[in-house]
């Protein structure tokens, strides 16, 4: 959090993930002059997931500049789904909660293999 790029919104956010091996992995978040493009920290921390070594991710904390426990916006949200299911247990103002009660009903890889194959040429 305290290495978070956030000229715009001085908002700086921080998080960190257990990963199934034991790995910690982090992140902060990276604004820029395009506010569209902003990075959020679960961003960086999955990048440095999949950089490091991959694996699931087991736990989360996102914090803001005080250190409490800050949600997940939904667009990250799917991003710890994909890399860290629906156990993956995050803190938050209301304790620990899993993915699968911060993102009911996600839409995931199994959605896509339920598409039906492309017609033949
Ligand atoms: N932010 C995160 O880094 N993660 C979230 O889950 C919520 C929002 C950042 C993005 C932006 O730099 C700042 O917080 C204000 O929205």
């Amino acid at each position: 959090m305290r290495r978070a790029y956030v000229p715009y919104s001085k908002f700086p956010v921080g998080v960190a993930g257990l990963v199934d091996d034991g790995r910690i992995v982090s992140g902060c978040n990276v604004e820029n002059a395009a506010y569209g493009v902003t990075l959020c920290a679960e961003c960086g921390m999955v990048s440095a997931l999949h950089l490091s070594g991959g694996g699931r991710l087991t736990a989360v904390s996102c914090v803001n500049a005080s250190g409490d426990a800050l949600m997940p916006c939904g667009r990250c949200r799917q991003l710890l789904w994909e890399n860290g299911g629906p156990g993956c247990q995050v803190m938050t103002a209301s304790g620990v909660r899993t993915m699968a009660d911060l993102l009911p009903d996600a839409f995931d890889s199994n959605d896509l293999d339920h598409l039906a194959p492309p017609p033949p040429t």
